[in-house]
């Protein structure tokens, strides 16, 4: 198995094999959001890049099993039902509905992957969950794809992408130069082990932690540093589909 880490959606490779994996991070906020409303008994998620198509596409949705989560630039859409803050997704709210989701990056990144064979989404919050399937499933060629910032480097989203490979390398079957597919996948690990005792001040440092703080919501910081916290793992079930994997 070999793990290859991009920073952004735009650094993976535009043509060429696609993975036999690909995992989408978004630390601050959506695959946190995307994992807590799975785990709280969400029937799907389904993610959009464009507002007006996700709008279109939820119309025919009951409205009573239907939730529709807009966010830019951290803050909520005119129109939607949600911003996009996991602490929103709470189990009164999000059982067996329909989650309809367009965010600034997240579900870009999502939609530069939905090709390939297996599409997951991993977060701190979930890692372990990630990690488990990896070691599990040994899939030949695994991409993880951090959202960044509008085309830019995020902190939190590269240190959760070295979350993941250190949890794999932590099952003590592989060297990093084994494992790793790319610098950057060493770049990720040696990010992660530098704040891996304290995420919360690793997403304090992140530009748009300073956002999110910005706009007070220091709670979505706190909660999205908690590594390991939900046995959740969202996995695509047809394009732009997530669900939550019954065997994880
Ligand atoms: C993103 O897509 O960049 C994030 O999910 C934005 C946010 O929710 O704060």
């Amino acid at each position: 198995m070999k793990l290859f880490v991009y920073h952004t959606p735009e650094a993976v490779p535009p043509t060429g094999p696609l993975p036999d994996c690909a995992i989408a991070v978004d630390v601050l906020r959506a695959t946190s959001t995307i994992a807590t409303a799975l785990n709280a008994g969400a029937a799907g998620v389904q993610a959009f890049s464009d507002l007006q198509n996700l709008l279109d596409a939820s119309e025919s949705w009951d409205p009573n099993h239907r939730i529709r989560i807009g966010e830019r630039g951290g803050k909520m859409v005119e129109g939607f039902d949600l911003g996009n803050s996991p602490l929103d997704c709470t189990p009164d709210r999000v059982k067996g509905a329909r989650i309809f989701i367009s965010t600034t990056n997240g579900t870009r990144a999502l939609a530069c992957i939905q090709s390939a064979k297996t599409v997951l989404t991993a977060a701190f919050i979930n890692r372990a969950t990630v990690v488990r399937y990896l070691l599990q499933q040994q899939p030949e060629t695994v991409w993880i794809v951090g959202s960044g910032w509008e085309g830019n480097f995020s902190l939190e989203d590269t240190g959760c992408a070295g979350a993941v490979v250190e949890g794999v390398l932590a099952a003590g079957a592989v060297s990093l130069d084994d494992l790793a597919g790319n610098d950057e996948a060493v770049a990720a690990v040696m990010l992660y082990r530098s704040f891996q005792n304290d995420l919360v001040s690793l997403l304090k440092h992140a530009t748009h932690g300073q956002r999110l703080l910005g706009l007070k919501l220091y709670e979505d910081l706190e909660y999205c540093a908690q590594i390991d916290a939900l046995g959740v793992l969202p996995i695509q079930q047809e394009p732009g589909i997530l669900v939550k994997h019954e065997a994880f």
